[in-house]
């Protein structure tokens, strides 16, 4: 197979890119490119967009890749965790943290995060207006607080909330060009070593309650202390908990607001949503049980993540020589993927600009590639919340469109922020309708 390559020499290919990457890549996704490749002096950018080229780099060839300079220097944040481990480390945490999330054991959050958004719906009123990006993250923050670590950022756990905060802050601001630039690097470290003692101080105290009471907690970190007892050391459980923490919080709260935005554009979409939730639902609240039989909410969800996917760029970086397509690619270079482009690539998608959750009947989906879609990366690396991020996404919205009907407040430029996720550079407003 050869691949469209366009290759651009010098400092101003990488200010162009580093800039602002989503234009970058969405322009490569326009016209058709499926690598790019840039280069200054010895330093390598290649950005791919084909799904077969992911696939390679992504599944195929996994082995071959680190996670790269980018995802290490983020590591005086995350520490050793599972979103920036590497080798046997990482596999062997891997092994032992993914049995907690498989579909079935996740199933108890479920309840959860209904409750959590009736909660939260009961403070809104008719007519009001709110800024939705922040009313999400405030229900994803509880969700998670609950979830992963038993404290309620409604309750009596807020230092635990505001400790995650801001570490939350400091990994989102985070630029993956600073990996590159030493001066930045050294500012960025001396920042998260602050933060993280007021976070390792505040789990340290989380992590005795539980193992002091543990009859009381019914969450992430209590099935993994019961999975392995005192055999996986604390710093390490401080780690996994955290990296869990920054890995859902931010993804999960944008693609439910990206949700509110898509619907409030698309009200035909919103009635056949609301219409299946009365059918399957009636007046009662939404379950695990149910999500089966909510298909097109299911459809829906999966829309809003093909077209505004929260963690829009994935990077690797090969740890020997390797060919991409008829490139040689030499070690140490970065690779990156953006499912922003490849989502919306017309190659790949018919219409790719329509929110279309039609597009995800189980029919339509054999005619293209598989990874012309990954909102969740891949293979060993893939994302370890999907599920629990699918049906966080999937109650929630059902909970919540049951009963309200959020339109946009008029006169709003919707501009995107790309940072590590894909943001929008202002709240959104909406104004809250009940049905
Ligand atoms: C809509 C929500 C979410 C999206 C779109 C998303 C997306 C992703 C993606 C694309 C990756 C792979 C990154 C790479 O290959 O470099 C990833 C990794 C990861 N995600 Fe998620 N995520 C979401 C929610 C969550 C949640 C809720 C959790 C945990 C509660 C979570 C935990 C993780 C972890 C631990 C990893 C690292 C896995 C590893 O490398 O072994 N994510 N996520």
């Amino acid at each position: 197979m050869s691949y469209q390559v366009e290759h651009a020499e010098g400092l101003l290919s990488f200010l162009r890119f580093g800039r602002n990457r989503l234009h970058f890549v969405a322009g490569m996704a326009r016209r058709g490119i499926d690598v790019s490749a840039l280069r200054m002096g010895s330093k390598r950018i290649y950005v791919i967009n084909h799904p077969d080229l992911i696939r390679d780099v992504l599944v195929t060839h996994e082995s071959s890749f680190t996670k790269g300079a980018g995802l290490e220097a983020m590591k005086p944040i995350f520490g050793e965790g599972l979103l920036t481990s590497e080798g046997e480390l990482h596999g062997s945490q891997r092994r032992l943290v993914q049995p907690v999330f498989q579909h079935g054991r996740i199933a108890r959050f479920g309840a959860t995060m209904v409750q959590c958004a009736e909660a939260h719906q009961q403070r809104w009123a008719d007519g009001q207006q709110v800024a939705m990006d922040l009313e999400m993250m405030q229900l994803s923050l509880r969700v998670l607080g609950l979830t992963l670590l038993g404290a309620d950022s409604d309750g009596a756990d807020k230092n635990v909330s505001q400790a995650l905060i801001l570490a939350y802050s400091l990994f989102t601001g985070f630029n993956p060009m600073v990996a590159l630039f030493a001066p930045a690097r050294k500012r960025f470290e001396r920042r998260a070593a602050f933060v993280r003692s007021q976070v390792d101080r505040v789990l340290t105290k989380v992590i005795d309650e539980h193992r002091r009471n543990p009859e009381a907690y019914s969450d992430v970190l209590s099935m993994l202390l019961e999975s392995f007892g005192d055999s996986m050391p604390e710093h390490q459980l401080r780690d996994e908990v955290l990296t869990l923490f920054l890995a859902g919080y931010g993804t999960s709260s944008i693609a439910l607001t990206w949700a509110w935005f898509l619907l409030a554009l698309h009200p035909d979409v919103g009635r056949r949503m609301q219409a299946e939730l009365d059918a399957v639902l009636g007046k009662s609240l939404p379950t695990f049980e149910h999500l089966p039989q909510l298909e097109y909410t299911g459809w829906v969800f999966r829309e809003v993540l093909r077209l505004y996917p929260p963690a829009w760029m994935i990077a690797r970086e090969p740890i020997a020589p390797y060919m991409l397509g008829e490139i040689a690619v030499p070690a140490g270079s970065m690779i990156t993927m953006s499912s922003y482009a490849t989502q919306r690539d017309s190659r790949f998608w018919q219409k790719p600009e329509d929110f279309d959750p039609e597009r995800w009947q189980p029919v339509g989906q054999r005619s293209r590639p598989q990874f012309a879609y990954f909102p969740f990366g891949a293979a060993s690396r893939s994302c370890m919340g999907e599920h629990f991020a699918i049906m966080q996404g999937v109650l929630v919205l059902a909970t919540l469109a049951q009963q309200w009907s959020p339109a946009l407040l008029d006169g709003q430029q919707v501009e995107l922020r790309p940072q590590i996720t894909l943001r929008p550079k202002e709240s959104i407003h909406f104004s809250l309708k009940r049905r």
